[in-house]
């Protein structure tokens, strides 16, 4: 969850670091510090706080060296502060090290450094990879580098450079995503492609196992053991200004309206022409592989693992496999019963997220096949799946998810219905008519933004709060959990999510006069149920916003304020009414005068169990 960035070259390597850690801040942001050989010696800046602290620090005193390494932190060991920040180095400050991940054997290696005579200064686990790279190092950092790593445990992405050796960069991947950008004249590394994108598009992504030895004018590739490794450059054909605010005050407002075109996207050609079928060429499982398919697990974290509440749902109704959902830091755990006949659906928008990664290697440690639902191509997670059904939201810079959620209800519909036509378990009228409102729900969304300034108000109104409910049934209930972690993230208010029925069994006692209710009200069949539920909250004196299909007469009568949602098919209303409760989040967040994009305590990606 950190970001790490390195170049070498000809140009001035402290201005291609910041650039690049720019690119990379979403990933981690307490911290961040450069090393640059400059003058002759390996410079080095830290800055506790923003990358803006770090910026200050270079322009008073700038460092004119072209090969350096940079990272951006988000704390596991020790606190944020300048020298918990990385780059780190050894005492006499001949190697620096930045590093993602976690080394789990960090304080057996300390203290066996320790009474060979080095002195810590940090918290860090990662100071002592410079240290042992240091004690290691007889005049060749390659070797230095692989004798240590053969010493670490745990998860680890790599950027090291040597005073004696100006001349090479090198990068080791363990469990940790890195990347090299092969430029002209030049190279980088960097912990996610956005990082080189200014400079190149032509990229390395290395493996497990793997390390780049840079220099000016080439890199190679090689096993931790030494082998020489041949791999074909990928060419990065995105749009960089994709990655940018593209206009709008937030990253996360721009990737809620970005959702059209993510819905768009992720159906792509995966619907026959005529409309009537779903095409999944990248679920390699055949139709009789499909059908011996018992159960179901999905598996996934945070707002994954909402997205998966539903997928559940949709599978179940449709495809009549029993499916369990669980959150991956929990799954490993519980002695889940896996056999050949399950499948497991990890969803993970990053690709890289360390709870979920295990439990897919669990899974296919018991035989389960593995499908991934990733936004993520070449992650982890799409790496080691069996399938991997990509969403296609683009890059999600803002730490609230909120495109890459959305795009996973669509990629669980489509799957869905692909198992559905596969096993027959519907009519082919029914598949027809799922896809038709499936994909009219771009445009519905477009229509739902425009309810945008009611949220808004409604927010306002709410934002000075401290308790919030959501309540809802069924499907409503699913998407309550996402409605209630994403105001949480970024508004900081609390809030909790309630199935409707549950209310009376205890949750009831917290409503009083004017705490906020946020009621979803989608499902045909449940709405008598649900109406009954939210008048006793507005009973006992809650100011509620209720979420109904469009048409409404009922609903808007018995709460304060109403936002509607176009009319689809029940299974596919998530993919409406969560909308207007990422607008609420957001509303709120920027009524609190909060870090919208960068909410306190919170990475984009959590790469550490
Ligand atoms: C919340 C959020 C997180 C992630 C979770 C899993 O807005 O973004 O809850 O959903 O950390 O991350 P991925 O999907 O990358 O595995």
């Amino acid at each position: 969850m950190c970001g790490i960035v390195g170049y070498i070259g000809s140009s001035k390597a402290q201005d291609i670091l910041v650039e690049g850690l720019k690119k990379l801040e979403y990933r981690g942001y307490d911290s961040a510090g450069v090393a640059v050989y400059n003058g002759g010696r390996l410079e080095v800046v830290k800055a506790k706080g923003r990358l803006a602290e770090l910026e200050g620090k270079l322009e008073a005193a700038p460092l004119s060296g072209t090969i350096g390494i940079g990272h951006t932190r988000w704390a596991t060991h020790g606190k944020p502060s300048d020298v918990n920040s990385h780059p780190h180095v050894d005492n006499e400050r001949k190697i620096s090290v930045v590093h993602n991940g976690i080394i789990e054997n960090y304080i057996a290696l300390k203290e066996e450094l320790i009474e060979r005579g080095h002195r810590f200064v940090s918290e860090t686990d990662t100071e002592v990879i410079s240290h042992l790279i240091a004690d290691l190092y007889e005049g060749d950092i390659v070797r230095a580098v692989q004798a240590a790593v053969k010493r670490l445990r745990g998860a680890y992405a790599l950027g090291v450079i040597a005073e004696e050796e100006p001349d090479k960069l090198v990068a080791v991947r363990n469990a940790s995503p890195l990347i090299i950008g092969v430029g002209d004249g030049e190279n980088f590394i960097g912990s996610d492609i956005p990082a080189v994108l200014p400079h190149t598009r032509d990229i390395y992504i290395l493996k497990d196992g793997e390390m780049a030895v840079l220099t000016r004018n080439g890199v190679e590739l090689f096993t931790l053991e030494g082998n020489i490794i041949s791999r074909e450059l990928f060419h990065v054909d995105w749009d960089l200004t994709t990655a940018e605010k593209g206009g709008y005050d937030h990253f996360m407002l721009k990737e809620i309206h970005e959702q059209p075109k993510a819905y768009r996207d992720t159906m792509g050609s995966r619907i026959t022409e005529d409309g009537k079928r779903v095409v999944m060429n990248e679920v390699k499982m055949t139709a009789d592989e499909l059908r011996t398919i018992r159960h179901v697990h999905i598996v996934a974290c945070g707002t994954a693992y909402h997205a998966g509440l539903v997928g559940k749902n949709v599978i179940e109704r449709l495809a009549r496999i029993p499916v369990e959902a669980d959150v991956a830091s929990e799954y490993r755990y519980r002695a889940p019963i896996i056999s050949k006949e399950t499948l497991v659906i990890v969803v993970s928008q990053s690709g890289e997220t360390a709870d979920t990664l295990a439990a897919l290697r669990e899974a296919q440690r018991q035989g389960a096949r593995v499908i991934a639902i990733t936004n993520v191509v070449g992650s982890s997670v799409a790496r080691e799946a069996d399938d991997v059904i990509t969403t296609w939201a683009g890059p999600e810079i803002a730490v609230a998810s909120t495109k890459a959620y959305t795009s996973q209800l669509i990629a669980f519909y489509l799957f869905g219905l692909y198992l559905t036509q596969t096993l027959e378990t519907q009519e082919p009228a029914m598949i027809e008519e799922a896809i038709t409102a499936l994909r009219a729900l771009p445009e519905q969304v477009e229509t739902l933004l425009g309810q945008a300034d009611t949220v808004k108000a409604f927010a306002e109104k709410i934002a000075n709060h401290d308790d919030l409910f959501f309540i809802g049934r069924g499907l409503d209930y699913a998407v309550a959990q996402e409605g209630s972690l994403k105001l949480k993230e970024i508004s900081y208010i609390h809030s909790e999510a309630y199935a409707s029925g549950e209310l009376k069994h205890g949750t009831l006692a917290l409503i009083e006069d004017g705490v906020p209710v946020i009621a979803l009200a989608t499902q045909q069949e449940l709405f008598e149920k649900t109406l009954s539920n939210i008048k006793e909250v507005t009973a006992r004196g809650a100011y509620v916003m209720g979420i109904a299909p469009e048409g409404d007469q009922e609903l808007a009568k018995s709460v304060d304020e109403v936002i509607t949602i176009p009319r689809t098919l029940g299974l596919l209303t998530p993919a409406l009414s969560v909308v207007p409760l990422q607008l609420l989040a957001y509303y709120a967040s920027l009524a609190r005068g909060n870090d919208v994009d960068k909410p306190r305590n919170l990475a984009k990606s959590v790469t550490v169990e």
